[in-house]
């Protein structure tokens, strides 16, 4: 089973916002799988700490390419938008720094499994919003 499935996000207005969203998805499915392999196998987890980096990495662009859209075409709740990927990204900065600090993916790890919650939320209640504005824009261009 996995941690979370994009049927539980809302349908974005904005085509790349919504591959985003699958994408990042997909990212922590197998990361969860790919994490309950190896704490069954013990195998080596080269894999999984590839992954992780590819999340991490993934979710800066994610958020920097809404704010990207959002300043474009001037979106009024940007701030609001922006403070609450902030906090985000400050959680995840804080639990990536301890998982390099003490090698222990485990760290990251625990992070990330409870996310899900968190992105179902800002994805129904802030993107969403977010994105039917910048569609409409975006259709006046
Ligand atoms: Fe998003
Ligand atoms: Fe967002």
């Amino acid at each position: 089973m996995g941690l979370i499935y994009a049927e539980q996000v809302e349908e974005m207005d904005v085509e790349e916002m919504q591959a985003t969203h699958e994408n990042e998805i997909q990212i922590l499915n197998d990361i969860d799988k790919l994490a309950t392999q190896c704490q069954i196998q013990k195998t080596p987890t080269d894999a999984l700490e590839a992954k992780l980096h590819e999340y991490v990495e993934h979710v800066h662009k994610h958020f920097a390419n809404e704010e990207r859209l959002m300043q474009k075409y001037n979106f009024p709740k940007y701030e609001m938008h922006k403070t609450a990927h902030d906090i985000f990204l400050s959680d995840l900065e804080h639990s990536s720094r301890e998982w390099r600090k003490y090698g222990d993916f485990k760290k990251i790890l625990n992070f990330i499994r409870k996310t899900p919650e968190w992105i179902v939320l800002h994805v129904n209640s802030v993107d969403a919003p977010t994105a039917a504005y910048l569609a409409q824009k975006m259709k006046e261009d």
